[in-house]
């Protein structure tokens, strides 16, 4: 179906004010739109640079009339605001993602029994209703891990359990549905952001790889170092999920390559942490990406002109081990390294494990971009490479 052409100055509506948020406002900026924000929290990072911030919950019926009579379409850069709010909003005006894509990958049961449905290889694991479920649980699947079906993030709402006690522990403690997942050897893991226009024409950024550390992104490498048959395959399946999901927007698919096979670990209704390196590494963003899906623009390149080396700045950064206060990294140390790109999301405070900013490093080798951004992530006080998930 085509969609409307919406220009500028027209006002876009964006549930939710994280930095995925900011970075989206500052596209829109870019291209002279306007964004009106809505979030409950008062400090979100999007709300300090948005054109408007409604401070109140997504389901807010005053809110949700403002942003209708402001607005002429709207986005989400949260996965978790209510489908239903979604739904209301599309009664008026574009709305991407739509509210079936977003439920689907808002909750781990939905989402994995889509996958399965469609036919796409995932880890093996079953739905996990209630306790009783797991008497069902066959041997194979252990050692596992039980994630809760929602708002599970950034590693939270896990549980790595070896046998079926433990998961019944874990599953009582949890108290709530939940996904058990067979844990798998990992090559690697690889994330694919794309886009999806109203017609139907999907386009792909560069693979990224990705390392974790305490089930947070830590580094994303790209491009990935893989071979260009793994890259093209993972392209292929991550095109084919959103064509099944008459998906418009920007999607994002985490894989896991496990002894060679492509499986796919979630999704995300949105632009990725593991897409920042989009900002300074490739012709278009992935913020650009979902500006121009959202108001009907032709698709932008998505070609790397450098290769990158994004790394995530965590708020254990401002809490060095000889302090007791919390201080200001030393940014001048990083600002001395010229092909590095410093992106602060501004938020008010620090605290551990809390995304506060990355840095991307643009080279045109991807070894001496690692090289690099190991050193930076050193001098700036993360702990030694050795120390992170990365191979
Ligand atoms: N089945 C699994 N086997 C091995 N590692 C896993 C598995 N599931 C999750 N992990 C690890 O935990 C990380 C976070 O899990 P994920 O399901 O992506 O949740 P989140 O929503 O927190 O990103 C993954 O990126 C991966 O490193
Ligand atoms: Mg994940």
């Amino acid at each position: 179906m085509k969609r409307a052409v919406i220009l500028p100055p027209a006002t876009l509506a964006l549930l939710g004010g994280g930095q995925l948020g900011r970075f989206f406002v500052q596209a829109a900026h870019e291209l002279g739109y306007r964004v009106i924000v809505l979030d409950p929290d008062p400090d979100a990072p999007a709300g300090k640079i948005a054109d408007g911030h409604i401070v109140a919950d997504y389901d807010n019926q005053d809110a949700l009339d403002q942003l209708t009579q402001q607005c002429a379409a709207a986005t989400t850069e949260f996965e978790n605001v209510p489908a239903a709010v979604l739904e209301q909003l599309a009664l008026t005006m574009p709305v991407s993602p739509a509210a079936d894509a977003v439920s689907i990958a808002q909750d781990r049961i939905r989402e994995k029994a889509f996958l399965k449905d469609h036919g796409f290889s995932t880890a093996p694991f079953i739905a996990v209703a209630n306790e009783a479920d797991l008497d069902h649980a066959s041997d194979d699947l252990f050692p596992a891990i039980l994630k809760t079906a929602r708002l599970g993030y950034d590693g939270k709402g896990q549980a790595r359990v070896a046998t079926i006690g433990e998961a019944k522990v874990a599953q009582r403690k949890f108290n709530i549905p939940c996904v058990l997942e067979k844990m798998m050897p990992l090559d690697l893991e690889v994330s694919v952001v794309l886009s999806r226009s109203a017609e139907g024409q999907c386009r792909c950024f560069p693979l990224a790889e990705n390392s974790h550390r305490n089930g947070i992104l830590d580094i994303s490498i790209v491009p990935a170092r893989t071979t260009l048959a793994l890259q093209q395959q993972a392209e292929k399946m991550a095109s084919a999920l959103a064509d099944k999901l008459d998906y418009v927007g920007v999607l994002t698919v985490e894989f896991f390559i496990s002894d060679g096979q492509l499986l796919i670990n979630e999704i995300a209704p949105r632009p990725h942490n593991s897409g920042h390196y989009t900002i300074d590494a490739c012709i278009t963003s992935q913020y650009e990406q979902q500006l121009r899906t959202l108001c009907g623009l032709p698709l932008g390149a998505t070609q790397l002109h450098h290769h990158a080396v994004m790394v995530n700045l965590l708020g254990d950064l401002w809490f060095p081990v000889d302090f007791h206060n919390n201080i200001e990294p030393n940014w001048p140390l990083l600002n001395k390294i010229p092909n590095l790109k410093l992106h602060l999301y501004g938020k008010m405070s620090a605290r551990r494990g809390r995304k506060m900013g990355h840095f991307t490093i643009i080279d045109h080798d991807i070894d001496s971009a690692l090289k690099t951004a190991l050193h930076a992530r050193n001098i700036i006080g993360i702990c030694d490479a050795s120390e992170s998930e990365i191979k």
